[in-house]
């Protein structure tokens, strides 16, 4: 049976929580791969709607285990509320699993971010300011702490001295900030280590033995392809490591690529980006706040879920989106929220980009250039009927169905699943999944 990714395609928020939440009806396994708590899926369902950061979208499902991959940096107090809440509304965690080798996010990321961003001034990314960046830059210069050192204070205590030292001199001297004090760590550490040794597992195990008794697994990416650190609009990314782009999948949860046999790419039916950096198809006018504000007196209106932060809007990038679906070997497409373009009268989709009077149809590495780009349009006419209760593709209204005829042809991939609403049935499957 196969083992299935779900990939974000343009700059996150494209809805993939909601994609795997109805994905994972199918799955026994559902697993998160990389990034950290920088995400954030809302999923609404019969339960009420939830914004997670790190529980995979697959704990509603009572049988299914949830896992959370090597790859990904876990902040234990974020963790552990998370886990909390769900466990408040009547949602048992116990099948819940956490890699041992999994990054830790620690005090000192959390600053370092906060300080880091403060410093580059004019030029900031525009981060979530969780920690995620620095905690995996520690993971590449071999200075991270992952959960297993949490289980043990003889392994915890001489990483955070050691860790500190370092960071201490960082903080001080590098950015003028405070040090940090090594005895409130430990302890709230080693009791966050505590609470969390029964989630802690092999899931590597758990992923390739679900997958040898012939059942479907799920890995499921965070952010999006065009925030990943070797292809996307650099250096307004994200650090992850392993990337949150298909490519990752694999590395964030301990298997080979070959045991991967499909992957899905979640895309908006228009764009949205939250941050700084390039964004050709930008909006700055009353559509941008009417696609914005679509259902904002719901909380479905499109503001950051994990910061708040108002998300900037565009029109549909079928350049960067036909890169995203190379990038990631793309065999499907999952077009969110389209009921946000119903009773627009006209539909823009940027097929290229003019550059110095040359027309191009790949994404520049250069931001530079990027940042010069100007889009060019095609335009589709709207439609002036609600989609939000359409179940067929046969449905909707023509030209809904013209558009999205469109969108296959230029991304060079064919749309297998419309969402239509925030509820896990307000979706049009074209041709099932798996
Ligand atoms: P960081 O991941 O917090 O370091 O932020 C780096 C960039 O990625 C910023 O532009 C963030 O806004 C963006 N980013 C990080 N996580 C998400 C996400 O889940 N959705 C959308 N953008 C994100
Ligand atoms: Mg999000």
């Amino acid at each position: 049976m196969p083992i299935v990714v779900v990939v974000g395609g343009q700059w996150g928020d494209e809805g993939k929580g909601r994609i795997v939440d109805l994905l994972a009806r199918k799955a026994r396994v559902v697993a998160r791969y990389s990034a950290g708590n920088n995400a954030g899926h809302t999923i609404v369902n019969e339960r009420g709607e939830f914004k997670l950061h790190l529980v995979p979208a697959g704990i509603f499902y009572p049988e299914k285990t949830c896992v959370i991959g090597n790859g990904v940096a876990v902040d234990p107090e974020v963790l552990l509320d998370e886990i909390g809440s769900l466990e408040d509304k009547g949602i048992d965690t116990s099948r819940l699993v956490l890699s041992d080798r999994a990054q830790v996010i620690m005090p000192w990321h959390i600053r370092l971010d906060q300080l880091d961003e403060a410093m580059r001034g004019e030029a900031a990314i525009g981060t979530t300011g969780k920690g995620v960046g620095p905690c995996f830059v520690d993971k590449v210069a071999r200075r991270g702490i992952r959960v297993a050192d949490l289980l043990r204070p003889e392994d915890l205590a001489p990483r955070i001295r050691s860790a500190l030292d370092y960071q201490n001199k960082v903080i001080t001297a590098v950015y003028g900030g405070e040090p940090i004090a090594m005895e409130s760590c430990l302890d709230r550490y080693l009791e966050y280590g505590k609470r969390l040794k029964p989630y802690v597992g092999d899931v590597q195990a758990i992923v390739l033995d679900a997958h040898k008794r012939g059942e479907y697994v799920l890995l499921e990416g965070a952010q999006g392809s065009l925030l990943d650190l070797d292809h996307g609009t650099y250096p307004y990314v994200t650090s992850s490591v392993p990337s949150s782009s298909s490519g990752g999948a694999a590395i964030g949860v301990g298997i080979g690529p070959t045991d991967i046999q499909r992957v899905v790419g979640v895309f908006k039916s228009y764009s949205t980006r939250v941050g700084n950096g390039p964004f050709p198809t930008e909006l700055l006018d009353e559509v941008a706040d009417q696609l914005r504000d679509h259902g904002k007196e719901f909380g479905h209106g499109e503001y950051g879920t994990t910061t708040g932060r108002a998300r900037r809007i565009g029109w549909l990038d079928a350049v960067a989106a036909r890169y995203s679906v190379r990038m990631n070997g793309l065999a499907a497409v999952a077009l969110t929220r389209l009921d946000v373009l119903d009773g627009l009268k006209t539909i823009k989709i940027c097929t290229a980009y003019e550059l110095d009077g040359e027309v191009i149809e790949t994404l520049p590495a250069r931001e530079s250039v990027l940042d010069r780009v100007k889009p060019i349009y095609e335009e589709l006419p709207g439609w002036q009927t609600p989609t939000t209760d359409v179940r067929s593709f046969d449905d909707l209204p023509p030209q809904a169905q013209a558009f999205i005829r469109r969108v296959e042809t230029l991304l060079e991939c064919q749309v297998d699943l419309i969402s239509v609403g925030p509820s896990r049935e307000q979706a049009v499957i074209v041709n099932p999944i798996f």
